[in-house]
């Protein structure tokens, strides 16, 4: 039987996690909720920082992915908080959460969840991973990075106002690297 660990009521679906994988069951007037959630996950299938999709079926609104087992950003930041992580250490997460960002904003997938990421960034034993597709919004100029970047500011600026220029600077150096490294990938091509 299924105890209130393995059942979360979110605000368009509940997720029911089983021994083997969850299940998220969007309500019937969020049809599109469900479609945005099924071609975000299909989409980024390719990459190892969303849950693998094991199916999903369009009468009954259900995807059925990957369990995802973790802590989630939310407790990392608690023990950011209590001196139990270092400084590096979150910066580090951060830069990483950037990075997946960027990738979505190649792909231009818009998650537009990244103001309020602390139960959708979940740290496993092997990597991080992203759940709740299901306000994406696709072929866009809108940016994951940009809305990201905001969110870290605004962080940093709440728990350590002295850091908050070098943050700032540090990721739009992060940022500009990336974009470099991503168009001589183009441009060393043989054709
Ligand atoms: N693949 C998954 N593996 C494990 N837990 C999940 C998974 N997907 C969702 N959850 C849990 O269900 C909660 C609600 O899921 P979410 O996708 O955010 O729903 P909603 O979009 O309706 O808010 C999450 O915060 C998480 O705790
Ligand atoms: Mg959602």
């Amino acid at each position: 039987m299924l105890n209130s660990k393995d059942k979360f009521k979110g605000k368009h679906s509940i997720v029911i996690i089983s021994n083997s994988y969850a299940e998220k069951k969007i309500k019937k007037e969020f049809y599109s909720n469900f479609l945005r959630e099924e071609i975000a996950l299909r989409k980024l299938q390719n990459y190892h920082f969303v849950p693998k999709l094991l199916g999903s079926d369009h009468n009954f609104l259900t995807i059925k992915m990957e369990k995802i087992e973790g802590v989630n950003l939310l407790t990392i930041i608690k023990l950011y908080k209590k001196n139990r992580l270092s400084k590096e250490f979150i910066l580090s997460i951060f830069k990483i959460i950037f990075k997946i960002c960027f990738i979505m904003d190649l792909e231009k997938i818009y998650k537009d969840e990244w103001n309020r990421p602390f139960k959708h960034i979940i740290f496993t034993r092997e990597s991080i991973k992203i759940i709740d597709f299901d306000r994406s919004v696709f072929n866009t100029n809108k940016k994951n990075t940009l809305q990201f970047i905001s969110f870290i500011f605004g962080f940093w600026k709440f728990f350590n106002k002295g850091e908050f220029f070098t943050c700032l600077y540090e990721f739009s150096i992060f940022y500009e690297k990336q974009i470099e490294k991503y168009q001589s990938f183009f441009i060393d091509l043989p054709y």
